[in-house]
């Protein structure tokens, strides 16, 4: 798709030549400035009753007279912020979805004004509107396929708003592929199939990619990781992919993503319930590869480090069981209490593989613990930090990037449930703070470097009638890796 922006003015908006323009109304009035016929017309449907100016309401009119767009669709956005812009983007796409418009256009109603936010909330809005899951349903219809976008905006925006529709593309690109990647069927994703998307990646930004099997996996000593993988048939893969944009010796940002292509629980099996929607537990590992995506397309100039540990986690007769206790990549030993507990078991090698890298900071990012879930429901992540500084960058960038997280605690009294009689550790503590017990666990594997863990249980994907992967969080961690640059 074309993105673009056009300096419009009042009378501009009547005369622009598009499928669809959806018009964002500001405040819940009319802005003043917006000329006739669009005024009177708004005048018009307002004193009709026809358009409440409230947040979330909309007015589709086809062929306005005086209105050279073929559609019109007003979206009352309650504010100005970037964030009531996305949802009253969002809401006027979905309404010109039907028309097929190969030609959008999206601005204020009148000549308020654009930030580089506003410009990447309308990209963002205009994937999510098209994006459809097709791979294996060859009965779904068509995806909505509109070939521009054009950003109406004021002379002294235009600069803001091209660069936002830049990071805006990129970011939405990355979030598609997260979000394919997590709504393929376990059967075709999985972890051999997740290295070869890798791959894919390095060949078309000319990126190093290592993607290594378990002999490799066992040379490194990664007796957590491999106890996971043990019970499937399936093959493990450590992916490992280096983007570099910066000077050789410029210490890189590490992301660290879940890339469990399905969790049965193993031997703690879970229950038959929505167990289907545990191939959705590669969130991570998706959202590390589609920030990758991002920052490659964007030629940032850092460097950056994606590892992704990636196998399934099955019960059978070679599965590892309650009680085992295993030697991590670190020396630590773990008591594997519960199976179901395997993120943890991935990660923390990964995270000790990471050492080698000097980093600068790494952000592990994991659909880890349904208590996440329950703590935080579907809105923000989880965050959890010892770092305040960076803590508050990937804060600021959840923000940025209307993809939120919430700071969670990690005072060492919460470490004391992983007390184990056989090990250095168990991987469970009892239910209560579960997505910070978690935390608790990962953070012993982290001592060398600054770093951060999103538990993202409750935000990569979507349960119920809108079922599907969400693509977070691509645009969250893009911000923050740009933030990293220069
Ligand atoms: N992948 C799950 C976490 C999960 C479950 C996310 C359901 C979203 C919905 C993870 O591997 C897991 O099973 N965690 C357990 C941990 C427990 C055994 C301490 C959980 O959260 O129940
Ligand atoms: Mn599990
Ligand atoms: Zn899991």
């Amino acid at each position: 798709m074309d993105f673009g922006h056009r300096i419009v003015t009042a009378q501009g908006l009547a005369a622009l030549e598009v499928d669809g323009l959806v018009l964002v109304v500001a405040g819940e009035s009319i802005d003043a400035t917006l000329g006739a016929p669009l005024a009177e017309l708004l005048a018009d449907a307002v004193s009709h009753g026809d358009l409440a100016l409230k947040k979330g309401k909309t007015l589709y009119l086809h062929r306005p007279a005086g209105v050279a767009a073929k559609r019109v669709v007003v979206s009352v956005a309650g504010d100005s912020s970037a964030k009531s812009f996305k949802s009253a983007a969002a809401h006027g796409f979905v309404a010109l979805k039907a028309s097929g418009a190969k030609s959008v256009a999206v601005g204020w109603a009148g000549t308020g004004a654009l930030g580089d936010g506003h410009a990447e909330a309308a990209v963002l809005a205009l994937a999510d509107a098209t994006y459809l899951y097709r791979h294996s349903k060859p009965s779904a219809p068509a995806a909505w396929a509109p070939k521009s976008l054009t950003l109406l905006c004021q002379k002294g925006d235009a600069r803001a708003v091209q660069a936002g529709l830049v990071r805006g593309a990129a970011i939405a690109e990355g979030v598609t592929l997260a979000r394919e990647f997590g709504n393929r069927p376990g059967n075709e994703c999985t972890p051999t199939w997740l290295g070869q998307q890798a791959k894919k990646i390095g060949k078309a930004f000319d990126l190093e990619v290592e993607v290594l099997d378990k002999k490799a996996v066992e040379k490194l000593g990664m007796g957590s990781f491999l106890a996971v993988a043990q019970g499937s048939a399936e093959p493990l893969r450590f992916i490992v992919a280096r983007y570099q944009g910066a000077a050789k010796g410029k210490p890189p940002v590490v992301l660290v993503g879940k890339g469990i292509t399905f969790d049965t629980g193993g031997i703690s099996i879970k229950p038959a319930g929505e167990m289907d929607e545990m191939k959705f537990d590669m969130g991570g590992a998706a959202s590390v590869l589609g920030t990758l995506h991002a920052i490659a397309t964007l030629k940032a100039k850092l460097n950056l480090v994606c590892i992704i540990p990636t196998c399934e986690n099955m019960p059978s007769g070679t599965a590892v069981k309650p009680g085992d206790v295993v030697t991590s990549m670190s020396g630590q030993t773990v008591e594997i209490l519960n199976t179901d507990a395997e993120g943890r078991l991935i990660l923390c090698d990964a995270l000790t593989y990471a050492e080698r890298f000097k980093p600068a900071v790494v952000v592990d990012v994991a659909t880890l613990t349904s208590a996440c879930v329950i703590a935080l429901g579907h809105h923000h992540s989880g965050l959890f930090s010892a770092d305040d500084g960076v803590a508050q960058k990937l804060l600021a960038a959840g923000q940025a990037a209307f993809d939120p997280c919430w700071r969670m605690p990690l005072d060492d009294e919460y470490g004391e449930a992983l007390k184990s009689h056989f090990a250095d550790m168990a991987n469970v503590g009892p239910r209560p703070g579960g997505a910070i017990t978690a935390a608790m666990f990962l953070r012993r594997f982290t001592a060398k470097y600054p770093w951060a863990h999103l538990d993202v249980a409750g935000t990569a994907w979507k349960s119920g009638a809108a079922k599907g992967a969400t693509g977070r969080p691509v645009g969250l961690l893009t911000h923050f890796v740009l933030g990293q640059a220069g």
